[in-house]
């Protein structure tokens, strides 16, 4: 009966009620602002579908006990689908059999920083957690990295898990992504659904590139219907920079749309994208559109069988070339610096 799911099942059966297969999920952060989004989201079957999930919430010391009180407002909830909840601050405990895993836990910037800015504070959460991963997760874990600057923390995770398959390690850009969506939402007055091919390329901070080249509206080319002084002079800086001015307007760093961003990355990935579409996934490059291997860096992506597959073939221009090159190389600047701290 406690059998676990292996992610395969996850991504053939998605929706089918079978207590006999419960998934295992671990939250990092889970005492924070994100993880209270989070925590509740995830228990009510919106991602892993309609099966029992397990969590366990990992925390610092401190942390712990006030994840002890979300622990208890997530029993209040009477969630049909929520199983076991624990709560540790040892990572060999906490990945423990883990069929997926947030790592949302780490310090957010403050007004003024970037999140590069917080690499020191950071960097040295995820060599640990990724060491613990490789040696106590399921094999097939699924890794989602939400904790800033969230794509070289992914780069830490990945070079520290051993036995995990670079693409398992994922950083979030999917809330770049949606932002990207809901700005031209509103400025062509169309639903977000009618959007497709929508790309974020690079690092999750202000060089990053969303890219509206291969964006369709109701399957037509957006271009055409987006005029490029829009685009260069607002579009790409509002996305780019849509984190810093949350924090300006909200005084905290975005959490519920961090969150929800959270659970369309790893819906998507059990689930598979939608024909003709694709979301944006940070993920260790395999030299695809020039990008060094091993840098994690957010590309277009197709969920396939369960697993990230970039889109291959796009053709780009120099305009695209430059702002990806440009966003790869502060990835390797970051990279770099980790290095150097002995983080990798
Ligand atoms: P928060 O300060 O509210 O919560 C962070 C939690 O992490 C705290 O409860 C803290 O105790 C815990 N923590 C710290 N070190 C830990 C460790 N070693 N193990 C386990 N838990 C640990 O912060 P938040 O607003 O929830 O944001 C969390 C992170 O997510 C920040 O780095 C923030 O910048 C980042 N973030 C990323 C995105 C993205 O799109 N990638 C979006 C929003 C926020
Ligand atoms: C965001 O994009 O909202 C997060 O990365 C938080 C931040 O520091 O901007």
């Amino acid at each position: 009966m406690n059998q676990q799911v292996t992610n395969q099942q996850l991504a053939n059966n998605g929706s089918t009620l079978n207590d006999s297969f419960p998934v295992t999920v671990t939250v990092t952060g889970a005492a924070g602002q994100i993880g209270y989004s989070l925590l509740f989201r995830l228990a009510t079957g919106e991602v892993f579908g309609q099966r029992k999930v397990n969590l366990r919430l990992l925390e610092t010391e401190e942390g712990a006990k006030v994840a002890k009180g979300v622990a208890m407002e997530l029993a209040d909830c009477a969630f049909p689908l929520l199983g076991e909840v624990t709560i540790s601050t040892d990572p060999a405990e906490g990945f423990k059999g883990a069929n997926a895993a947030f790592l949302v836990g780490a310090k957010p910037r403050q007004k003024g920083e970037e999140r590069s800015d917080l690499l020191q504070a950071n960097g040295k959460i995820f060599a640990p957690q990724g060491k613990a991963i490789g040696e106590v997760a399921a094999d097939d874990i699924r890794v989602l990295v939400v904790g800033n600057p969230a794509n070289t923390n992914a780069a830490i995770v990945a070079a520290h898990a051993q036995g995990v398959a670079p693409k398992q390690i994922t950083a979030l850009t999917r809330l770049d992504h949606n932002r990207a969506l809901a700005q031209v939402a509103e400025k062509l007055d169309v639903a977000v659904t009618d959007l497709t091919n929508m790309t974020v390329w690079g690092n999750h901070s202000a060089t990053q590139f969303p890219d509206v080249t291969e964006l369709k509206v109701k399957g037509e080319p957006a271009e055409d219907k987006l005029d490029d002084q829009w685009v260069n002079d607002e579009f790409i800086p509002r996305v780019a920079k849509r984190g810093a001015e949350i924090i300006e307007v909200r005084g905290r760093s975005s959490a519920a749309s961090a969150a929800s961003a959270a659970c369309d990355h790893m819906r998507t990935w059990i689930n598979g994208t939608a024909e003709n579409d694709w979301v944006s996934v940070a993920l260790p490059s395999d030299g695809s559109y020039g990008v060094p291997e091993g840098l994690v860096s957010s590309f277009p992506c197709r969920s396939v069988d369960g697993q990230w597959e970039i889109v291959q073939g796009l053709e780009l221009s120099d305009d695209q070339r430059d702002r990806i090159n440009n966003s790869v190389a502060e990835l390797q600047e970051e990279l770099d610096a980790v290095k150097s701290a002995g983080l990798v």
